[in-house]
């Protein structure tokens, strides 16, 4: 990891700023709430930090988020800065786990290099902390900082049906730059198992920060064969 920092930070020195782009690698922050949905994460980690273009993922799980990796995916919390292991079931070398209660992080301060922010999945709760500037948590002033630095933050909402307030908060957060994309899932695939659902899913979410997924399934349009059927 140090030897490729090393090669980026030489690589700003000696190349055009026009070549840099193609090398310039995303350092991404994830933030893991207690909403249904900690195999999403699980998906969203393991594509970020298998991907060549990723250089670093800051990890932030809220105490409910750590619940929610136990009673969905069997996952206890224990040494916080194991879970990426625990959570991907081998060595992980991108993910750094912070603490939620640390709001003195690195990644609280806009001086901090971070391209994006996922929040998968968001909690109604975690949604209100962030549309109200509610930053007394690490993921919420996180959020707080990607939205004020102008950075793109992802909010992948979970819960059904919505309520007012819920709605609201959404619309807020959106009007203050975030892009909100529910857990909806995509049928038009035909997907055979609940790995397809996610993975798709997970692909549109990567895509919005700029990360475009081989495994994506992309509409063609319906073909001409069928169109005749019709
Ligand atoms: C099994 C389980 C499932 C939950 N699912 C959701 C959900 O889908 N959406 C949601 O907003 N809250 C859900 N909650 C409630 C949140 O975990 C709770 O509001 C929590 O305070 C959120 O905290 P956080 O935003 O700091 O993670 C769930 C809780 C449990 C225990």
């Amino acid at each position: 990891m140090r030897s490729l920092t090393w090669l980026v930070a030489a690589a700003r020195l000696l190349l055009p700023a026009e070549n840099m782009a193609e090398i310039q690698k995303q350092i991404v922050t994830v933030g893991v709430t207690g909403a249904s949905g900690a195999i999403l994460a699980q998906k969203t980690l393991a594509l970020l930090e298998e991907d060549s273009r990723v250089e670093r993922i800051h990890l932030v799980v809220t105490e409910a988020g750590q619940r929610l990796f136990a009673e969905e995916l069997g996952i206890s919390t224990g040494d916080l800065k194991q879970l990426p292991d625990r959570v991907l079931a081998r060595k992980t070398t991108k993910i750094e786990t912070l603490p939620n209660k640390d709001i003195g992080a690195s990644i609280a301060s806009g001086s901090c290099t971070v391209d994006s922010m996922l929040v998968i999945p968001c909690s109604m709760g975690t949604l209100g902390a962030i549309a109200g500037g509610i930053s007394d948590d690490l993921v919420s002033r996180a959020a707080d900082v990607v939205l004020k630095e102008g950075r793109k933050l992802v909010l992948c909402v979970r819960d059904t049906p919505f309520n007012h307030i819920h709605l609201e908060n959404m619309l807020r957060a959106q009007q203050a730059g975030a892009v909100i994309m529910p857990v909806v899932p995509a049928f038009y695939h035909h997907p055979k198992t609940i790995d397809d659902l996610v993975t798709q899913y997970v692909c549109r979410v990567l895509t919005q920060i700029g990360l475009e997924q081989e495994k994506m399934y992309r509409w063609a349009g319906t073909p001409a064969s069928k169109k005749a059927e019709a």
